[in-house]
């Protein structure tokens, strides 16, 4: 112990990388726990920018060990592409740093075909996934149809089950037929040598996360996505096919609930989405686009422009909710810095004109469903130079206080810049585990 997760509030790119490399500084280890290369988690350090999809974020940090545990999926020619990239910008990732577990299941060729194919079926309503195969992935491991990382190390084995795996798949895949990628001994010779490239990096990581807690250490489990893409409690079917929330980083790392000590949320201090769904929300027109800008609310994974919108705090609240959250850290809070006034949203309104204070479980309430909202107001100032709760502006503090209220979730942390230095450590971090000692500077020094 202890055991701290670390999951995105809203609908992905929170900031949750920042915050993990943040929070790693004084981790042991940092494990990824499900998603795949759908996610995109940036670091900006000196300037220097590091956009990772797969490896955890506690990388740059010498002396952390980075697991992927076996809830992630894992495609690995991504996986190794992103191993050379940090290769070559002097990051270590011997097999001592980064540890592959042995039961992670495999995103094959076939997966992003199916990915592709099954969007493009869907025409109007797609869902607009990452494309990376994810979604059929984690379809192939519930039918237990799925290749794990362990299989690439016997031919015979890899060979028997693509083949299981490709059977039920042929009508889909017919219009891929020639596709080279498809071909048996192909696909079976190039996963092959993912294998030989990753094999030293393959561990039990279930019992090195156990032997790291049960020594006291400190361990990190980052999630991806976000709460509201989470395939049981998001908007479905505008999710992605794995669990987000806290609750998760105990199947896909192996720990049970015990050895979680505290659950910290990152949530930006408005709201993004990429690809479909509701969002109650949405601002269109001049607003959203200066948000867009200031913010650089552009995927970090594909590159699409991100919707944005007001803080929702119904969503917040039930963000809250489900994953137990003991903190926030509240990102991008001068992207706000400019707007006369700011909105929250504090409750919706069904098209029946029925208020909801809680998020609205039935899919087709949440989608005609729009935000009501407080308003509040905006501050001039930049923030970015702010490294102290007192730096910041009345109207910023009072932004904060409300949200934090209402979410009845203290702010640990502030963001307020893209770089790790960019950030203010609250008071309310100084009473918990990750916030005590996960801070660059000593509580007194702040
Ligand atoms: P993640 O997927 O949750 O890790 O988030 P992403 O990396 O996809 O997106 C967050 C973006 O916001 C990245 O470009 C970060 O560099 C940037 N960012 C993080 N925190 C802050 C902040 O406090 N202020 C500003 N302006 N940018 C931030
Ligand atoms: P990080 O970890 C934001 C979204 C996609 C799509 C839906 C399903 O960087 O926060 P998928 O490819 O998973 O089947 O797509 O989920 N999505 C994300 N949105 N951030 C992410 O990850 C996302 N990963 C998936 O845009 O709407
Ligand atoms: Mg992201």
């Amino acid at each position: 112990m202890p055991g701290i997760v670390i999951v995105g509030a809203q609908w992905g790119d929170e900031g949750k990388g920042k915050v993990t490399d943040l929070l790693a500084e004084q981790a042991d280890a940092v494990v990824r726990f499900q998603g795949g290369n759908n996610a995109g988690h940036t670091i900006v350090r000196n300037g220097t920018s590091w956009k990772l999809h797969l490896i955890p974020s506690g990388i740059l940090h010498g002396d952390t060990i980075c697991v992927i545990g076996n809830g992630v999926v894992i495609d690995p020619k991504v996986l190794i592409e992103e191993l050379e990239e940090l290769r070559a910008r002097n990051i270590a990732t011997t097999p001592e740093r980064l540890r592959i577990s042995a039961n992670a299941h495999l995103i094959m060729p076939y997966h992003l075909m199916l990915d592709h194919a099954g969007e493009a079926k869907l025409g109007q309503l797609q869902i607009g996934t990452t494309r990376r195969g994810i979604g059929p992935c984690y379809a192939d491991k519930a039918a237990r149809l799925g290749i794990r990382v362990q299989d690439l190390l016997d031919e015979k084995i890899l060979k028997k089950k693509i083949i299981a795996a490709l059977e039920p798949k042929r009508l889909s895949l017919r219009p891929y037929a020639k596709d080279p990628r498809l071909d048996l001994q192909t696909m079976t010779e190039e996963y092959l040598t993912y294998g030989h490239r990753l094999e030293p990096y393959i561990a039990d990581t279930i019992r090195l996360v156990h032997e790291q807690l049960d020594r006291g250490r400190r361990v990190l489990f980052e999630g991806a996505q976000g709460a509201l893409l989470d395939i049981d409690h998001g908007t479905y079917p505008f999710v992605t096919s794995s669990n987000p929330v806290a609750g998760a980083a105990c199947i896909g790392a192996g720990v049970g609930p015990k050895d979680i000590d505290e659950v910290w949320g990152v949530t930006k201090a408005y709201s993004t989405r990429v690809g479909a769904g509701p969002f109650p929300t949405e601002l269109d027109g001049g607003m959203a686009d200066e948000i867009r800008e200031r913010g650089g609310e552009y995927g970090t994974t594909t590159g699409r422009a991100r919707r944005v919108g007001w803080l929702d705090l119904v969503a917040l609240r039930y963000a809250a909710r489900i994953n137990s959250l003991t903190a926030l850290a509240l990102m991008k809070l001068d992207v706000l810095s400019g707007f006369d006034r700011l909105r929250v949203c504090t409750h919706y309104r069904g098209a029946e004109g029925a208020r909801f204070d809680d998020f609205p479980y039935h899919q087709t309430v949440l989608h005609h469903a729009t935000g009501e909202y407080e308003e509040m107001s905006g501050w001039p100032e930049d923030l970015r130079e702010c490294r102290d709760e007192s730096d910041l502006p009345l109207a910023a503090r009072e932004y904060l206080q409300f949200l934090a209220e209402s979410a009845r979730v203290p702010i640990a942390l502030i963001g307020v810049g893209p770089g790790r230095e960019e950030v203010i450590w609250t008071q309310a971090s100084e009473s918990l585990v990750a916030g005590n000692s996960g801070s660059p500077t000593p509580a007194a020094a702040r």
